[in-house]
């Protein structure tokens, strides 16, 4: 069974039609770029699964199970995690505060969550920025914190949008590289971003959305090349 199922997934605003009649699956320890143009529905696929939206119609499954209705606290309790297009850390709050926050949900105690909160500093590499205020950080290291405070949930799924936005070329591979690694330790991803090195690197399969509907499936250097994904992106006629 896949990790993830997503049926007839659908969200209106008004009259907009954000998300229409999407479905995919994604494995377990899988990576899946989900990407498309501005507008496309990305981020809108992120608030249904996670409960900051509410579907119009559809199903989401985790391990078989309805998500449908959960509020995001409790979807996170369900083992979804995800990070944020914008990077929101509470830049009055040191590094390890930010994620030891992230790692109550699973580690009531104060110790525990800050011993958890300074483990997954460390696979990050973010050990020695532990004490320093979020708002210090350079952008890279703010992005390393989004993903920090994330794993810090203690997820198997985990929902990356445009984790590399403003960030240089050899910074998107560390970043990529961090994505990788990730993945090593057991957690399924789903990543939206436009850098396409990224996506072909680390994605084992993608689906492309436009308006809000799937027009292309499958791996990635195959799918780049489909007429339909070429003219959702340029503008050209599609085959
Ligand atoms: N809460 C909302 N209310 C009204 N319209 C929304 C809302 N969220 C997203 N939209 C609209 O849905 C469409 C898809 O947006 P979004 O999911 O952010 O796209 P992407 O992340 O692919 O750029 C856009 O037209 C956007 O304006
Ligand atoms: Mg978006």
């Amino acid at each position: 069974m896949a990790l993830l199922e997503i049926e007839g997934l659908t969200r209106t605003f008004g009259g907009l039609r954000a998300v229409g009649d999407l479905s995919f699956n994604v494995g377990e320890q899988e990576v899946l770029g989900l990407i498309g143009p501005n507008g496309a529905g990305k981020t809108t696929v992120f608030n249904l699964i996670t409960g900051y939206v509410q579907p119009s119609a559809g199903r989401i499954r985790l391990d078989g199970k309805s998500v449908v209705g959960l509020r995001p606290h409790a979807v996170a309790r369900r083992g979804i995690a995800r990070t944020f297009q914008i990077v929101k850390p509470f830049p009055g709050l040191t590094v390890k505060e930010n994620v030891t926050l992230a790692a109550f949900l699973r580690h009531p105690a104060r110790r525990d969550a800050e011993a958890f909160a300074l483990d997954v500093l460390g696979r990050l590499g973010l050990g020695s920025r532990a004490g320093d205020l979020a708002s210090q950080l350079t952008l890279l290291d703010q992005k390393r914190l989004e993903l920090a405070k994330a794993l810090a949930t203690g997820p198997r799924l985990l929902l990356l949008d445009e984790p590399m936005g403003g960030l240089n070329p050899s910074e998107v591979d560390v970043a990529s590289g961090m994505v990788e690694e990730i993945r090593r330790g057991g957690v399924t991803v789903i990543l939206v971003e436009h850098v396409m090195k990224a996506i072909m690197r680390i994605s084992d399969r993608v689906v492309v959305v436009n308006q809000g509907e799937k027009i292309a499936e499958g791996p990635p250097a195959q799918v780049v090349r489909e007429p339909a994904v070429l003219a959702a992106y340029f503008g050209k006629r599609s085959a």
